[in-house]
This record gives structure tokens, sequence and C-alpha cells, in this order.
């Protein structure tokens, strides 16, 4: 019995609980330790049977569903829970995936989907591990949309290598989505070429489930998974704002950072990688087009609360020529920069014409180790850039300040 898993379900539609126990039914590996039609007693059922996982299908109530799952992680810290949804909906998915859920499947559930769900939570009980380090499904997962602030400011670079230095630490995962649908570079920057395009995601996004989703991404030597722009112009259109929620959504549940290098055009699509950003880094440089437009765009985002906390600016190309100066430029943003990175064309340039990020083609330039402080402040490991310099230094160097 070693290697079988002892499943309970709770799903109060029998028309869709019937399907799925006919499935684990259908399964050597598992054992239907219990099923349950109320969300209100699976709390003592988990209790009396202590089953290996607990599958909870989330449609029939969301909210209680939802609180169950939050309990269900909180007093069985061990037990995996892994939610299950025919509907849509994108912010129930996330509800239950930040309640503590470990893994999301849609309804109506595929076996082979069920499966390697099973067999990476089997992994992660057999380890002994906690959720939070198991590597295989993160359950916080970061997304970051880079906006420019003029054309040319610097957010591919910025996407590219910040995604390139992140998924260098095996323990994330990481992904970039090209979302300059018209004129994006990413691939270029990277010199991927994946079978599948944002466009082929996006339209399919309703039939694929993870594991698809996951094969449709190419992955970069560095570890970073790019999902690219169409190739074809006319495909852009194809790609709709609800298509993109459903990818971030789905893309949260396997990926630890997302990062999202949006179009210049503020069209609905940016506005949409916005809303299912958890940080905005708006792209500045120290000119005036640029700080003037970083201003329109705050008074922008500002209008709805939630966007306007979101946002961070980042200035990139400090310590160039003509520049107009931090404090002066703080001033005319009204708000603290969070973040400066180093003008350093020769780097930046031939690694982009090489098709290799620069934690690859140069990493010990400048705006390399700018780009590593980035992620380092990003992910908490340094408290700020003005923190970081206080301690050792290192960004006055780096920044010839
Ligand atoms: N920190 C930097 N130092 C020097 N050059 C940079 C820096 N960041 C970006 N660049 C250069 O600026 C140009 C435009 O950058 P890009 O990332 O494509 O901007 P965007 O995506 O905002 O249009 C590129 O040629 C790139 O090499
Ligand atoms: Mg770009």
């Amino acid at each position: 019995m070693r290697d079988v898993q002892r499943v309970a379900i709770v799903d109060p539609s029998d028309a869709t609980r019937e399907p799925l126990r006919n499935l684990l039914l259908g399964v050597d590996s598992i054992w239907l330790e219990a099923e349950c039609a109320r969300y209100e007693f699976f709390f003592d059922v988990i209790h009396q049977s202590m089953p290996d996982v607990a599958i909870v299908c989330i449609d029939s109530d969301q909210n209680k569903a939802i609180q169950l799952i939050a309990q269900l992680c909180s007093e069985f810290p061990d037990l995996p829970v892994l939610a299950v949804s025919g509907k849509n909906d994108g912010q129930a998915i996330l509800q239950a995936l930040r309640s503590g859920a470990r893994e999301f499947l849609t309804a109506p559930v595929q076996l082979e989907e069920l499966l390697t769900a099973l067999n990476r939570l089997k992994r992660i009980v057999g380890n002994g591990e906690s959720h939070h380090s198991n590597g295989t499904a993160p359950m916080q997962s970061m997304v970051y949309a880079v906006l420019g602030s003029r054309g040319g400011v610097g957010c591919t670079s910025i996407a590219v290598n910040l995604g390139a230095v992140l998924a260098q630490d095996p323990s994330r995962q990481v992904a970039l989505i090209d979302l300059d649908l018209a004129l994006g570079d990413a691939d270029v920057a990277l010199d991927l070429m994946g079978d599948h395009t944002l466009a082929d995601v996006a339209v399919n996004i309703d039939r694929i489930d993870m594991n698809f989703l996951r094969r449709s991404l190419c992955k970069h030597s560095t570890g970073l998974f790019l999902l690219p722009h169409p190739v074809q112009l006319e495909d852009c259109q194809l790609i709709r704002e609800e298509h993109l929620q459903r990818l971030v959504n789905l893309l949260r549940a396997s990926y630890s950072h997302l990062i999202l290098d949006l179009s210049k055009s503020f069209s609905p699509l940016d506005i949409t990688a916005l809303h299912v950003s958890d940080m905005i880094l708006l792209v500045a440089q120290l000119d005036l087009s640029s700080l003037r437009n970083v201003v329109r765009m705050q008074l922008a985002l500002a209008a709805d609360e939630v966007l306007g906390r979101k946002v961070q600016i980042v200035l990139n190309r400090v310590g160039s020529d003509n520049d107009i100066s931090l404090k002066k430029a703080e001033e005319i943003i009204g708000k603290p920069i969070y973040y400066q990175i180093v003008n350093d064309p020769r780097a930046m340039i031939e690694s982009r014409n090489a098709g290799v990020p620069l934690c690859q083609h140069a990493p010990r330039s400048k705006a390399n180790l700018s780009i590593v402080g980035l992620a380092d402040t990003l992910t908490g490991k340094k408290d700020t850039q003005g923190g970081a310099r206080k301690k050792t230094g290192f960004f006055t160097t780096l920044l010839g300040r």
C-alpha cells in the first residue's frame, strides 16, 4: 500500500463529483478514502480519515470552499489540498491557491493532469518538506509588470535580464510573457524560438491544462521560461483581456515569478496586465519626456487606488551625460525612486546583439550587477537600494556617485 495515495474529495454537485470519483476509482495507485457532498462535513471527514490528499471542488459555493481550504491548510499543514474548478474564474482560482491549495485543476479533470498533480504532491509529502520550500508548486507567486514611460526606455532590457537573473536560482520558476504584441523583442534578446506564442496559448486557454501550458513556454539556458509575442501581426488582435487574466492565474500556480513586458500603448491588454500584477515597475530615464510621462501615468494609475499602490519607479541608465539630477527627478515624480539601474551601453548593446542575457554574456558588467541588485531588492534579499548602499557602498561605486 506504500505507493497508494489515499484521496478524499468534497463536491456538493453530483454532476461533477461523480465523473471525478469514477476517474479516481479507475486508477490503481489511488485509494478513494472518502467522498463528501457537503463542505460543512469535510473537515470532520478529513479529521477521521486522514487521507494523503484532499480534493476540493470549489464551484458549488466558492466562499465556503475557499474558507474550507484555508481551514484545512491551517489545521493540517501537511495535507496537500488540490482545488478543482470548471469555471473560468481567475480570481477564484487565485483565492484557492492563496488559501493554501497546492495545485489547481480544471474540471472536467483529465486523467493525465490529475496523475501529474498527485505525483507532484506525493513527492512533496514523501520528502517531508513543507510546500513553501518544495520548488515545484510555489504557493506564493509574484507578478511584475514592466511598464515604460516612453519608447526605448529599457523595459525589455530590464524584463529579460531580471528574468534571467531570477531564474538562475533553481529554487525559483520564472517566466517572462512578452506583451508588446506587435513590436516585442524578448525572443530576440534571448535568442529563443518557441513552438508556441502567446496567441496560440491565448486562443486555446479554455481548453488547455496546466501541463500543456507549461510545455508551451520555451526554456532558456538560464532557466527562464518565455512566452513570446505572436509571430503574425494580425494574430495580435486574437489576444483578449480575459485570456491574459486566466493565463496569468494559471501560470501563478506553477511559477514563482512572472514578468510581463508591456507595450507602450497603454492598451486594454496592458491595463489588464497592470491589474493582474503585484508590482508595477514603471521604468523612467532622467530626461524630461520620460519624467513628464511618469507624472501623467502615475496620475492615471492613481485613479485606481489598488493600481496606484503597486507602482514603483525604476530609473534606468543613471549616470549618462545630460541627466536631470536625481533630486529634481524625485521632485517631479513626487515619490522616491525604488531602484536605479546604471547606464552601461556597451554591455547592454553587446548582450542584446548576441541574444544572450547579461548574466551570461557579461556577468561582471555594471549593468548586470545593477540588475542583480534589483532582483535582490525585489526578492527581499536587500531592503532597498539605499539600504544596500549604506551597508556596503556597492551602489555608490556602481553608479559612480
Ligand atoms: N541600463 C542601460 N544602459 C545602457 N543602455 C541601455 C540600458 N538599458 C537599455 N539600454 C538600451 O536602450 C535600448 C532600448 O532598450 P529596450 O529594453 O529595448 O527598451 P524598451 O523595451 O523600453 O523599448 C537598447 O538598445 C538597450 O541596449
Ligand atoms: Mg521592448
